[in-house]
């Protein structure tokens, strides 16, 4: 993997004109939106990426933006991989550890998610102060490359605590409802039965998606710090709970991701 990984950061780099990204910028389902803020000086198609995954979704090829946000030089991935494509574990954080290898210190990861905290709204948004790995694997299963990280990474502070609080300072001083919460992350691709959402709302989430944790685990494995922010598309909470469609959940992202946008713009500006 230390081979490839290598390999990919070479190629990016020779693509860039040694473009060295400091923050690294994960965007969910409906949530594109803010690369338009981002002052771009390279694109890189994921086809165009030697061992980047090829996505399975027609249309969703996904790509890499290289640029300026906030007054920070930034990659962000358009489109993620997830464990419900068929992707391994490995594949799906493969861009974390390029991102490392490029040198981003802090990984910023958005998703939209299920509700089962019953004070939230649809649109709410969440950010996210830690996780549960509902997911039947882990990304560091397998012979530790310490090059990488260690072989038993803490996760006593997963989603830095200090980004945390600035960020629900910036929506407040902005009026701007957020709330905080814990995030499980499973695989997918069916959404949760009724007693599934009681389930995980039981055991301590406050939202669930199938996305985010396995990009996490690998980016605290390398160092990283991490901010996480959740769109509440549906709500999983007892007599709330409706058919969820692909095409809501893209919906109500779309309609929250500005003010989504604006938050992570200015807590890069402020990092
Ligand atoms: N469950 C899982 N993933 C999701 C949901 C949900 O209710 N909403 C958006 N992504």
């Amino acid at each position: 993997m230390l081979e490839q990984i290598n390999f990919t950061t070479k190629s990016i780099l020779e693509k860039t004109n040694d473009f060295r990204p400091e923050i690294g910028i994960i965007l969910g389902t409906g949530l594109g939106g803010l690369t338009k803020e981002i002052s771009v000086a390279h694109v890189l198609p994921y086809e165009s990426i030697p061992n980047f995954p090829v996505s399975t979704v027609e249309g969703h090829s996904g790509k890499l933006i290289l640029g300026e946000l906030g007054g920070k030089r930034v990659i962000a991935m358009q489109g993620r991989f997830h464990f419900y494509e068929g992707y391994t574990m490995q594949q799906i954080t493969f861009p974390v550890r390029v991102m490392k290898a490029l040198g981003v210190h802090t990984l910023v990861v958005s998703n939209a998610s299920g509700g089962m905290n019953p004070n939230f709204e649809i649109g709410e948004i969440m950010i996210i102060n830690d996780h549960i790995n509902l997911f039947p694997t882990n990304p560091l299963i397998g012979k530790n490359i310490a090059e990488l990280g260690p072989r038993f990474p803490d996760m006593s502070d997963a989603y830095d605590k200090k980004l945390v609080a600035k960020a629900v300072e910036i929506a407040k001083n902005n009026n701007i409802r957020v709330s905080q919460g814990v995030y499980a992350g499973l695989t997918g691709p069916c959404f949760e039965t009724p007693a599934e959402y009681r389930y995980i709302g039981r055991i301590g989430a406050d939202a669930v998606g199938m996305s985010t944790v396995p990009e996490v685990i690998v980016a605290k494995h390398g160092g990283m710090r991490v901010f996480g922010v959740s769109i509440v598309t549906d709500l999983g909470v007892d007599g709330k709970i409706v058919e969820v469609t692909h095409e809501e959940v893209q919906h109500i992202a779309a309609a929250a991701e500005p003010k989504m946008s604006f938050i992570v713009k200015q807590l890069i500006a402020e990092m």
